[in-house]
């Protein structure tokens, strides 16, 4: 164990507490000696992380002379480097060849698993389960941290209701009550109770504020938004995060009142600090900082300074701090003191990973071998993956498929081992995913299955070279489509049930993977149309990392389970859906919309003073010509083998004071023919307040099993929080009032129940 921080008296850091003037209480002793041994140079030096490539690098820019760089103790934190040995070569170049030896954080983007790569985010929200959140986030901090890593750049709890954003892919959806609880989940999971732990690493909650909001759906676009939307419903994840002890936040590449998130002072001082009571380290997005630049903010040494005196810490590969704070001090424009505070916190972060007292604690060479990927891990990865598939919808009785009909398996999603793991899994590998035809021979190896193609993800060159940055993604065939689609043709004639695997690459989700057009490929249409001429029975397995746009689609004969980018066991997770032998119960977490035009589309939307009806079209309501206000599937929406009936809605009380629970119950029957589990969810809304309400709100759910025939009564508490909102001058009350209560099993299909709020 090297311990060469504590040779140093206590006496002396005190003294340096008491001359700085800091409280001492919230000191870290050895923290504050280091300090008062650094130049201004060498504290800068802690403000600098870099990637020296490898990696996947989501910028124009990797680091170079990286090593150099650590020697002359400029750099405090590298990420894209991973592996005990790797790892060790950085870590000994800091401890050893710099003047002060600070180990460093070794960060990564470790967003759903690590190598073995659960379902994208969006997927897991589905599972409305965050005992299940937890453990995906406790494998991957396991599997992480056994090749080095202590820093996770996740979870990313960016509230969207715009799936034309690509970004939807890697967040919890659209709802802030369920993306605080997601954040909650994932921070204990990653951080668990003591960071110094083996097998516990830093988590970042991102992207501090509001990416998810971006115009028109475009990546890294502007946000304007007003304080009492922000406070509502986009910033609970955030602060949800922070209230669990989250260590680090990362700020978002978008603009907030016309300043970018990286040097908001508001944002990173007044709100996360000063009103949250944030601790912990501020880490930019990738060159976020220098791209203030092209904001219009100014040159580098103004941004740079910017961004410091706005409360940011850590300058991701930009190198602005590093390159420009030295002579914005000389200018006055920086007090040393700023940079003192920003190196203060990173510091601290090191010293609650343990890292002072063991700079190699996370590079233990026999971990990768037990710890990552291993049988454990893949069999959790498959039963987590099967309770984020959402049935979106059951045409007559083809689920689950019967074990004797002979399949045809089709689509260009069906055999695709490069598309199973979905976006934003850099850590993982293509290598080690089950497509879902190799899934039909692993989980039920007595079918009779046979493949074929039928079509390409598109037909669109000029589309597939944009997806394929990560490689080969889409891949067009040199057949001609005429002929890829007689193939599958004549294989659905031979066979009696079609199962047909379509929707979105992975690339064509994730970060600046923008669409203006959700629906399937045409490619894609046109074979599921001719599958469904045949008049075989046909089961439409769909991939996508969003919401789809597929209204034609669900009017076709057809039954669809959405199982997103179901991760490394993906093959294997689809079929034993497919098969029963589990019972699928995702509900989705985004609205899906009917088309584009419908977007943003949320279910918490506000009334209006003058509500459109959900079908007929009225004049002068707030409606549209050329479709209903409804969505093609509303938030919370998921149907399973099984039904469920919902009745007897009741609350413990009528009256309810400042201060006190309330508690719904409700009936639940299993009227269908299968055992299954429902997510019971509970809606509230606000009848008069001083602000104009949303028309509902999520605010509790509980994810019951009930035996077929069964019936279970279900409770759910309201806290007194739960009747809470941000008034117009941004504080949180409850004003007495009457509120309504909805129960069911997704948004739009509840039972109704009422109370009074006294004072
Ligand atoms: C993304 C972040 C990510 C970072 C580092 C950026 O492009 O926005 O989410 O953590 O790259 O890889």
């Amino acid at each position: 164990m090297i311990n060469y921080l504590k040779t140093y008296s206590t006496f002396l850091a005190l003294s340096l507490l008491l001359i700085s003037g800091i409280n001492a209480q919230e000191r870290i002793p050895e923290v504050e000696e280091l300090l008062g041994k650094m130049t201004l140079k060498e504290k800068i030096g802690q403000l600098n992380l870099l990637t020296p490539g490898g990696g996947v690098a989501t910028g124009s820019v990797v680091s170079e002379n990286v090593e150099a760089k650590i020697r002359k103790g400029q750099v405090g934190g590298l990420f894209g480097v991973a592996g005990p040995e790797r790892v060790r070569v950085a870590q000994e170049l800091a401890v050893n060849h710099s003047r002060l030896k600070i180990p460093l954080l070794i960060g990564s983007d470790v967003i759903h698993g690590y190598k073995t790569t659960f379902p994208i985010p969006l997927g897991l929200s589905s599972s409305w389960d965050m005992q299940l959140m937890e453990e995906v986030a406790r494998i991957s901090a396991r599997e992480a941290t056994a090749d080095g890593i202590n820093w996770n750049f996740s979870p990313m709890v960016d509230i969207a209701r715009d799936p034309r954003w690509g970004r939807i892919a890697e967040g919890a959806g659209e709802d802030p009550y369920l993306g605080s609880q997601v954040a909650r989940a994932m921070v204990r999971g990653y951080q668990g109770d003591d960071l110094s732990q083996p097998g516990t690493m830093m988590a970042t909650v991102k992207h501090l504020a509001l990416y998810g909001a971006a115009e028109a759906g475009r990546d890294y676009h502007s946000v304007d938004m007003s304080r009492i939307k922000m406070f509502n419903q986009y910033l609970p994840p955030y602060k949800a995060a922070v209230d669990e002890g989250v260590a680090s936040v990362m700020t978002s590449f978008n603009d907030i009142d016309g300043i970018p998130a990286s040097g908001n002072k508001w944002l990173l001082t007044e709100l996360l600090r000063d009103r949250w009571g944030f601790k912990g380290m501020v880490v930019s997005d990738y060159t976020s900082v220098n791209e203030m630049i092209a904001h219009g903010l100014g040159d580098l040494q103004a941004v740079s300074a910017l961004a410091l005196n706005a409360g940011l810490d850590m300058d991701m590969v930009g190198e602005g701090f590093l390159t420009t704070l030295e002579k914005s001090v000389e200018e006055g424009k920086v007090s040393e003191e700023s940079i003192t505070n920003a190196a203060r916190r990173i510091l601290e972060a090191k010293h609650r990973l343990g890292l002072f007292e063991d700079p190699y604690r996370y590079l233990d060479e026999s971990r990768p071998a037990k710890d990552i990927l291993s049988p454990e891990n893949r069999a959790a990865a498959k039963e987590i993956a099967k309770k984020t598939f959402v049935l979106l919808k059951k045409h007559e009785n083809t689920l689950p498929l019967d074990p004797k009909a002979k399949i045809a398996l089709v689509g260009p999603l069906a055999n695709s081992q490069n598309n199973m793991l979905g976006t934003w899994a850099p850590t993982g590998d293509v290598k080690n995913a089950i497509p879902v035809l190799e899934g039909f021979k692993r989980s039920m190896p007595g079918v009779n299955v046979s493949y074929a193609k039928g079509a390409n993800i598109t037909d669109d060159p000029e589309l597939a070279r944009k997806v394929n940055v990560f490689g080969p993604r889409v891949e067009i065939s040199e057949k001609d489509p005429a002929e890829l689609l007689e193939e599958a043709l004549e294989l659905v004639r031979k066979s009696d049930v079609v199962v047909a695997v379509l929707g979105e690459a992975t690339e064509m989700s994730g970060e600046a993977a923008s669409r203006t057009d959700l629906s399937l490929p045409p490619s894609q249409k046109k074979l599921l149309e001719a599958l469904v001429e045949t008049g075989k029975p046909v089961v439409v397995v769909l991939m996508s990392g969003r919401p789809l746009t597929i209204e034609e689609e669900s009017r076709m004969p057809v039954s669809i389970l959405q199982t997103w980018h179901p991760g490394v066991e993906a093959g294997n997770a689809v079929v034993e859906v497919l098969y029963g032998k589990y019972n699928p119960a995702g509900k989705l977490t985004a609205t899906w919309p009917r088309n584009v035009g419908q977007i943003p589309i949320y279910h918490s939307a506000k009334i209006t003073g003058r509500p459109g009806p959900d079908s007929e079209f009225q004049k002068f309501k707030s409606n549209y010509l050329d479709a209903p206000n409804t969505p093609l599937y509303p938030f919370g929406y998921g149907l399973s083998y099984t039904d469920f009936e919902y009745s007897n809605l009741r609350l413990d009380k009528k009256k309810v004071g400042q201060g006190e629970t309330i508690t719904a119950t409700v009936t639940v029957k299993n009227t269908g023919d299968y055992d299954g589990e429902e997510v019971v969810q509970l809606y509230l809304r606000d009848l008069v307040r001083s602000i104009t309400p949303p028309s509902k709100q999520l605010k509790g759910f509980r994810k019951v099993f009930i035996k077929k025939g069964a019936t279970a009564e279900v409770s759910i508490t309201l806290q007194p929080g739960d009747l809470k909102f941000y008034n117009s001058q941004l504080e949180y009350v409850s004003e007495p009032g009457e509120f309504e209560v909805f129960v069911g099993g997704n948004s739009e299909q509840t039972l109704k129940a009422g109370f009074e709020l006294t004072n």
